[in-house]
């Protein structure tokens, strides 16, 4: 579908909450592997793949091949929100008579394989491929394989099959998530290093340098590509780095979390088959809702080396990065321009996120493409309904995300309500552009609360993005204002240790998610609700961090 990294991030939230919504309706299912392969689904639904849901068995199409078979809930989902059937229809899972079964089955057109018997995905999918080469098809062939599911031996088999054929029109996932049905896979069959008795098995996946399963892949002549396998700009860039490797089968290893995104079923086992029940359904939709990203603007750092910025971003594990280009007329300062940016971007796979505080930006956003933003955002006092409009095509066009911005004291313009719905981003000013380390202007709190009901109305389905003064004191009552892509100069470029900025930005952000989460099972159940959230977080500490806070708010 060719799709930009936002309307990829929506289309994968849109999928988890299809699965949530089959797997409760079901009363069983697998929400923990369907979430754990989200983004690596959503990427190749999304971008990659090939296909045409009004005529599944084209033969041309690219198959996907999920061997882990019951992470089936996540495949429909995709499927849904793909256009194979309507997104109802995930309410019939495991149903009798139903074409959405507990596992992918053939009658449900666009499946290809009928996963659910571990381990036998990978030599279907060598066959597929090879067939394509027999036939001189340019199909490409995708199968995503289970850790748990790597205790089989035919994996192995299949490997060495697919190494010998050189079969390079496939590529394989590894949903590396490190549990399986029963507990740990390091526990039940260890694909990295044996674990000592002291060690963490919740803890291990965040451990890299302990990673050996690639080396085993690639002593079975594999190409061998490691991501975080939440990281659509990882799996992107891997997929297309699969698709140009020639003369070798291409594993990528996705170092994924389990329940990736509702925090009480990540690296928690339980949820490796298990339904939510219907009262905390609402809650999870909220917290699915609640996903944000941090943004380090590179100019609070050493203009002079933007590279060695851009790096201290990568190393700090941003989610993306801020890049404000000033032009010396919109605002008084210059900054850097496309060109700048076009020599930063080769150096990470981290989303661009271009901020144009410069006058005219229809006449330049062509060269911001060029130069390789992920989103470009234009200002709103220098646009309007017919300049705004082009700039929106282009973008869009080029698979660019789309944002605008206002300034402290500019309201969201009229004349822009009927692109609200196809924004990406909203950049809401909370100091007048110019530079970084200004102070937080606290109207923006009330801004924001004229601004909510009108994006609500208008179906904005985008992030808020808070830019200026952002910093630890303030990032949750601006979370709690909606905002849910924050901006950090001085708080986080203006640090030493990036990493940990970047850290406890997310930490207290998660905070205010969790009190306004606890605030909605409250609301919807009282005390009672409000404990049942409490005790499922049972991995870590996280219960009693959300038992300290729902004390605090006085709803236990
Ligand atoms: C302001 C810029 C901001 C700014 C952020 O003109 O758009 O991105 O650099 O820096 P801090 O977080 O230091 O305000
Ligand atoms: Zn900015």
């Amino acid at each position: 579908m060719g799709l930009n990294y936002y309307q990829i991030k929506k289309n994968v939230l849109q999928a988890r909450k299809l699965v949530i919504k089959g797997t409760n309706a079901a009363g069983s299912g697998h929400p923990g592997g369907s979430f754990s392969m989200a983004e690596i689904l959503g990427c190749l639904f999304y971008k990659h793949l090939k296909f045409d849901p009004n005529n599944p068995q084209w033969d041309d199409r690219d198959r996907l091949v999920l061997s882990k078979g019951h992470a089936a809930p996540g495949l429909f989902s995709n499927m849904a929100v793909a256009g194979y059937f309507p997104e109802s229809e995930l309410e019939t899972l495991r149903k009798l008579g139903s074409k959405l079964q507990g596992h992918p089955d053939l009658k449900c057109p666009g499946v290809e394989f009928c996963g659910g018997s571990l381990g036998t995905g990978l030599s279907y999918s060598i066959g597929i491929a090879l067939a394509g080469k027999l036939d001189s098809k340019d199909y490409h062939v995708y199968t995503i394989i289970g850790d748990g599911e790597s205790n089989e031996g035919q994996v192995w088999e299949a490997a060495m099959t697919a190494s010998k054929y050189k079969v390079d029109n496939l590529t394989v996932f590894l949903d590396r998530n490190f549990i399986q049905q029963d507990s740990y896979t390091e526990r039940v069959m260890p694909l990295d290093e044996k674990l000592g008795e002291g060690d963490n098995l919740s803890e291990m996946w965040k451990d890299a340098s302990r990673w050996k399963t690639g080396d085993k892949w690639r002593s079975f002549g594999w190409n061998v590509i490691e991501v975080d396998g939440h990281r659509v700009e990882q799996v992107d860039a891997a997929v297309k780095k699969a698709n140009a490797t020639k003369g070798v089968p291409t594993i990528v290893i996705s170092r994924t979390i389990k329940g990736k995104s509702v925090e009480h079923m990540e690296d928690n086992p339980q949820w490796h088959g298990k339904a939510p029940d219907p009262d905390v359904v609402p809650i999870i939709n909220q917290e699915l809702d609640s996903q944000f990203m941090i943004a380090p603007s590179i100019i609070a750092g050493d203009m002079t080396n933007l590279e060695n910025e851009v790096k201290r971003c990568a190393a700090g594990r941003a989610d993306y990065i801020h890049l404000d280009v000033m032009d010396g007329q919109f605002v008084p300062n210059k900054t850097f321009d496309h060109a700048k940016i076009k020599e930063l971007k080769p150096l990470t796979v981290i989303p661009f996120d271009t901020h144009l505080m410069i006058n005219d930006p229809v006449k330049h956003v062509q060269n911001y493409v060029d130069a390789g933003s992920d989103v470009v955002t234009v200002h709103a006092e220098v646009t309007d309904e017919s300049s705004f409009g082009e700039i929106h095509d282009l973008l869009k066009q080029n698979q660019v995300g789309v944002g605008l911005a206002i300034n402290p004291d500019t309201e969201f313009p009229k004349w822009a309500y009927k692109f609200i719905s196809l924004l990406d981003q909203i950049i809401v000013m909370s100091v007048v552009p110019g530079k970084s380390g200004q102070k937080y202007i606290e109207a923006t709190h009330e801004k924001m609360a004229r601004l909510n009901p009108i994006l609500h109305e208008h179906n904005f389905s985008g992030y808020v993005e808070a830019d200026g003064g952002v910093n630890l004191e303030n990032i949750g009552s601006i979370f709690a204002d909606g905002a849910r892509a924050f901006v950090g100069g001085g708080a986080i470029i203006g640090q030493q240790d990036v990493r940990t900025a970047i850290k406890d930005f997310r930490y207290e952000a998660l905070k205010s998610r969790r009190k306004q989460l606890l605030g909605k099972a409250n609301q919807l159940g009282g005390s009672e609700l409000v404990n049942k959230w409490i005790g499922l977080h049972v991995v870590g500490e996280k219960q009693d961090q959300i038992r300290r806070i729902a004390q605090e708010a006085g709803f236990v």
